[in-house]
């Protein structure tokens, strides 16, 4: 197949997506739609354009995936903040957090989790569903057990966790870990919204189901969405498989030790393409 052929392929593959992500319309700037709809050159011109262009950039070189990652930052127009703006700004959320009693999660939290980290333009920011019992002890999100994979996969990427902001789509711990309600998770989606707007990461990555439902505005679950780049609020958005999952593989739960690594696998992959988006190495992993 032509380059050509492939890319509309893309193009196709990513919109059919986007319709079945609920989205109706598409935004084109000026520059394209003049470009589209420009009246075709003469072919003379044409002809004379093709060897030109015949000659592959590099990044053709690289196998073909489903989508591309994006390739460039987009300048979103949004309200760029100094340091003590996000600072106060996230204070200030965390102090709303504290006091909200919107939905029934306030009843049986012990602490509030309003996320953590740096929130300085981090390369990464990591979304979860909703605290467990000790992020619920002591008010930071991911220190229980998924904590510890996803230390692992913050480590792994050649980060530490004070690099990185890692917060939830819900403040408070659901009773008995249970998902979220589409009502609490609606209740609580402006906190993480406006601290997503001051923190402003390059990217995000999107741990499990409810963080893709809520970020992506999908019904499209996380085996479908996995390691394919979308957007939000023009930030490149990764999804992956929720810590939790892998935990629950490991327990002796869910299925086969082979499907326990691929999982890991595709994890891996999906953060070494954040890696490759960030222009950043991948880490070589310390021998045990
Ligand atoms: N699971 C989550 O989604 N978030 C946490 O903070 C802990 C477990």
């Amino acid at each position: 197949m032509s380059e050509f052929a492939d890319i509309l392929t893309d193009l196709k593959d990513h919109i059919q997506l986007m319709k079945e992500m609920g989205q109706r319309t598409v935004e084109i700037s000026p520059e394209v739609w003049s470009a589209w709809t420009a009246p075709p050159r003469p072919a003379r011109q044409v002809q004379a354009a093709v060897p030109a262009q015949v000659a592959a950039p590099p990044v053709q070189a690289a196998p073909r995936q489903p989508f591309r990652a994006p390739t460039q930052t987009v300048s979103s127009g949004k309200k760029v903040y100094t340091p003590e703006e996000r600072v106060a700004g996230l204070a200030e959320i965390a102090k709303e957090i504290k006091a909200c009693s919107e939905c029934r999660l306030r009843e049986n939290r012990t602490h509030e989790v309003p996320g953590q980290g740096n929130p300085h333009n981090p390369d990464v920011m990591f979304i979860g569903e909703a605290p467990g019992a000790e992020e619920d002890a002591q008010g930071l999100a991911f220190v229980g057990a998924a904590g510890q994979f996803l230390t692992k996969m913050i480590t792994a990427m050649g980060y530490t966790r004070d690099q990185v902001f890692i917060a939830n789509i819900c403040k408070c711990r659901p009773p008995g870990n249970r998902t979220p309600a589409p009502d609490e998770m609606a209740t609580c989606f402006p906190f993480l919204k406006r601290q997503i707007a001051l923190i402003r990461p390059k990217t995000i990555v999107l741990l499990g189901g409810t963080a893709i439902k809520a970020i992506l505005n999908t019904q499209v679950g996380v085996t479908r969405l996995q390691g394919q780049w979308s957007r939000y609020e023009d930030i490149p958005v990764m999804p992956t498989y929720h810590p939790s999952y892998v935990i629950r593989f490991e327990r002796g739960g869910i299925s086969t030790a082979a499907e326990l690594k691929k999982v890991k696998r595709q994890i891996w992959d999906a953060l070494k393409s954040v890696l490759a988006y960030l222009g950043k190495p991948v880490p070589t992993p310390k021998k045990k």
